[in-house]
């Protein structure tokens, strides 16, 4: 079905988006744009960096066969089994590993693999957000885990919050989540963990509200919206995995091979634009110096000069993703020797 989404009307796409949703659990976004945008052909071999609920693995492995294949992963062990069950019917059409994108290298070594496409659509899935026991909602009570491999032995949302000291956890959720409130409720962690640690997605929320004056309140938007971006972000090193995740996949493209990159905030936008920007460019030398002494050399060309956002339709239907962005690039030929 999503092999004709490109050439749908916006309400037929809206009811296989809606159907796609009941399938998976997550409906994906900007998935229209960016079939459009990568152009996947029959024959060809596309990583799926976000396997997620595998929507989109799915949709490319429809453009890609015959003959082509998807290997796809996420850093999830839960994301990893579902999609290994749900796809199992594409035989070796379809593989999905455990693996975090910043290693897709190594992942890869002597697989002699070098995909024509490798799509990103970063942050998390409603499979994870809608699941009270992974505890990145606010919405639900769960423990304050936010880990995305909770085997990872990685420290949780809970130990940050009971170990970081008051400046640098105010730190953290201004530069990670944007939050101006962000020393009353460091100050307000602090004072809460000398009595009982924090231990739930709801005590966080509650601690959030009662933080911020009333008068400061965000208009629409939960006031602790900010601080569990900020924290799932820390948890999960993020930030660091998207700038070494686009610079491994596109060493990894061959020459005239595509990847796409959806971003859900304005942080991991930035990281995007830069990272394909800087790889778009023949010379990264600071604007004032005279002659160029960097040797650096463009390895792609940017597919969409404008950032791709979703259409209003999309939004109506699927109001979480009113903030996806789509950047994409093409490879360039590799220099001659
Ligand atoms: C927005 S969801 C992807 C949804 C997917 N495209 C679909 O169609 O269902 C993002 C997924 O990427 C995974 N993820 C996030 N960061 C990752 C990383 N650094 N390496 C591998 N997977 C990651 C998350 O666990 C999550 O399952």
């Amino acid at each position: 079905m999503s092999v004709m989404l490109a050439t749908m009307g916006s309400r037929t796409r809206r009811h296989a988006d809606a159907t796609q949703m009941v399938r998976t659990g997550h409906r994906p976004v900007l998935l229209t744009e960016l079939l459009q945008t990568l152009a996947p052909q029959p024959g060809e071999v596309v990583i799926d960096a976000t396997l997620g609920a595998a929507g989109v693995s799915e949709a490319f492995l429809q453009r890609v066969l015959p003959g082509g294949r998807v290997l796809a992963f996420d850093r999830d062990p839960a994301a990893v089994g579902r999609a290994q069950e749900r796809l199992a019917g594409y035989g070796w059409a379809f593989e999905a590993r455990v693996g975090r994108f910043s290693q897709l290298a190594a992942l890869l070594e002597g697989t002699g693999v070098r995909p024509d496409v490798v799509v990103m659509d970063l942050g998390i899935s409603s499979l994870q957000l809608d699941d009270p026991a992974r505890g990145f909602s606010f919405q639900q009570e769960g423990p304050l885990d936010m880990r995305m491999d909770p085997s990872s032995g990685a420290p949780s949302a809970a130990d940050l919050l009971a170990t970081m000291g008051e400046s640098e956890l105010a730190d953290l959720l201004f530069r990670l989540g944007d939050e101006r409130n962000s020393r009353a409720i460091a100050r307000a962690v602090v004072r809460r963990r000398q009595t009982a640690p924090l231990q739930t997605t709801t005590e966080l929320a509650e601690l959030c509200q009662s933080a911020i004056p009333r008068r400061r309140w965000p208009s629409r938007i939960h006031p602790a919206t900010k601080t569990f971006l900020a924290l799932r972000i820390a948890v999960n090193d993020e930030l660091e995995e998207i700038e070494k995740g686009i610079t491994a996949s596109v060493q990894l493209l061959r020459p005239g091979g595509r990847i796409g990159v959806i971003s859900f905030h304005s942080g991991e936008d930035y990281l995007a634009k830069r990272s394909l920007h800087v790889l778009a460019q023949d010379c990264v030398c600071p604007p004032q110096r005279p002659v160029c002494t960097c040797a650096h050399r463009a390895t792609l060309s940017l597919l969409n000069r404008k950032v791709i956002k979703p259409t209003e339709d999309e939004i109506r239907a699927n109001p979480r993703a009113r903030s996806a962005r789509l950047r994409a690039a093409v490879r360039l030929p590799d220099p001659s020797p």
